[in-house]
């Protein structure tokens, strides 16, 4: 018998043969498909009544296959209809994905198939791990260090995290304050799961990295994005924190050196920052300090929590992913009060247990290489402060773009908007910070991120975890496709 398997919407269906392939048809032609499912539908009911193919059964293995129309065909049977509820809770509906992992992976497919593209999407440094770290690594498997460590992690990882904290930061945690987690992302998302109740709101001033009200909404919280601006430095105001609050406020999330600005919050303005949380009863400070090593003088990174009163209320989340150019490795930590932490452990321990063993021993050497990681970490920050300087200067040369000169992480956010509704031939209209880039991949061949990723679209996020070299050529083809838009727009406007 000749059966036919296949996916619309949110339901699976088994149809038996071809009283059940016109039923289909029926389906297909139905006003609620997409014209690409019926030519689908159709082709499957074509293909379900082929003579000399009566024995097989035609599978569409998921509503993406379906849609591209790559089905396969299995021998099997089935004589029922059947419904399957594949609804998704609405927990995941409501998710964005990340836009920097879509733009890298166009970026990569264009690499592929063997167009040049320059990647300054990615936020990775473009550095190996520090050899002493690596070194560290491969001791420990050889040394068989490969079994389950602590859920909260290995104690002389901790440790050394507490000596750290409080040498570079001026904060003092005991080793079971301390969470050691698969990457600061995953200490984060603990955090918020960790302290926010349904309906909480989480303050997160924007430009925000991609994945904090992702993560708000994932607890059930309401994320509450407090705007600054690029003349302030895309710093928060304390009138604006004020402005916002209410007795549902539960955590403010502060990032510095911050992605995507690359800004810093300097002393005095968190002082004034503090001074608003402290009068909230129940607001909570996550302070991520995932980029402090990455900072260029004169600018100097403050721990929120070493703040006087503060301590308590703050959950500090760093990593070894941007400073010690540990990505893969995927080592963060969380440091709080113990009430705080535990709970995160709790979390971590129904969800993915300790982080590797392996890792761990590398993040004890990667904090044994000296105050601030030492010169291995002070070379990438120089490479990186050369880039920087590079770009600033092209990029305030470009009298059309507007930008704030970032005091650390590895990003510049300058704004575009000033080239929006511009009109460019073929290309159609340049509408925001999203066609913008759309513009620059395909006609400069290079990849960037829109400011919408982060809550600012009229900005476009450039990361230089890349090489002199390849940022030379990158500001050559931006400055030549803006030229385009701008001879162009000219054309079009007389
Ligand atoms: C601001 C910020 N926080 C946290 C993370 C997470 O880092 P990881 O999970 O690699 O430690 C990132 C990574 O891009 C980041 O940019």
């Amino acid at each position: 018998m000749t059966a036919v398997q296949f996916q619309l919407g949110r339901c699976m269906y088994f149809a038996a043969d071809i009283r059940d392939a016109t039923r289909l048809r029926k389906l297909g032609s139905s006003t609620h498909l997409s014209p690409s499912r019926r030519i689908i539908s159709q082709s499957i009911q074509k293909r379900s009544t082929v003579p000399g193919k009566a024995d097989s059964h035609i599978v569409a293995r998921s509503s993406k296959q379906f849609t591209e129309m790559d089905i396969t065909t299995e021998n099997g049977s089935a004589d029922t209809l059947t419904e399957l509820d594949i609804a998704l809770s609405p927990r995941v509906v409501s998710l964005q994905p990340s836009k920097t992992m879509a733009i890298s992976d166009k970026a990569l497919s264009m690499s592929e198939s063997g167009i040049p593209v320059i990647r300054l999407a990615a936020g990775e440094p473009d550095f190996n791990t520090p050899e002493a770290v690596c070194k560290a690594g491969i001791k420990a498997i050889q040394e068989g260090y490969t079994r389950y460590t602590p859920n909260a992690g290995t104690l002389e990882l901790r440790a050394a995290i507490c000596q750290k904290l409080q040498e570079e930061n001026g904060l003092s945690y005991k080793p079971n304050e301390i969470l050691v987690s698969n990457g600061a992302k995953q200490a984060i998302l603990q955090a918020v799961l960790a302290v926010c109740s349904p309906g909480d709101e989480v303050i997160i001033p924007a430009p925000f990295w991609v994945s904090y009200p992702e993560m708000a909404r994932l607890a059930d919280a309401k994320p509450v994005i407090v705007p600054t601006l690029l003349n302030d430095d895309f710093l928060l105001r304390p009138e604006d924190l004020s402005s916002v609050l209410t007795e549902r406020s539960r955590l403010l999330i502060l990032c510095s050196p911050s992605n995507p600005t690359g800004s810093v919050y300097p002393r005095n303005l968190l002082e004034a920052i503090a001074a608003v949380v402290a009068k909230h009863p129940r607001l909570l400070v996550l302070s991520d300090e995932i980029y402090e090593h990455i900072i260029y003088a004169p600018a100097r990174h403050t721990s929120f929590g070493s703040l006087p009163g503060m301590w308590k209320r703050t959950l500090t989340v760093n990593g070894f992913s941007k400073a010690f150019a540990m990505t893969g490795w995927r080592l963060g930590y969380l440091a709080a009060p113990k009430h705080f932490t535990d709970a995160c452990n709790r979390i971590q321990s129904q969800a993915t247990s300790g982080a590797s063993s392996v890792s761990q021993k590398a993040g004890v050497a990667a904090l044994h290489l000296g105050y601030a990681g030492g010169e291995d970490v002070a070379v990438m920050v120089r490479a990186f402060q050369e880039r920087r300087d590079f770009l600033v200067k092209r990029l305030r040369a470009l009298k059309d773009v507007k930008l704030s000169v970032p005091e650390g992480a590895f990003y510049l956010f300058p704004d575009f908007s000033s080239y929006f509704g511009s009109e460019v031939g073929d290309y159609g209209v340049i509408h925001d910070s999203e066609s913008l880039c759309e513009f620059f991949l395909e006609k400069a061949q290079v990849a960037l991120v829109p400011g919408s990723a982060f809550g600012e679209p009229r900005c476009i996020r450039i990361s230089y975890a890349a090489s002199l070299e390849s940022l030379q050529v990158a500001m050559e083809n931006i400055e030549k496709a803006l030229d385009t838009i701008k001879s162009l727009a000219k054309a079009s406007s007389k």
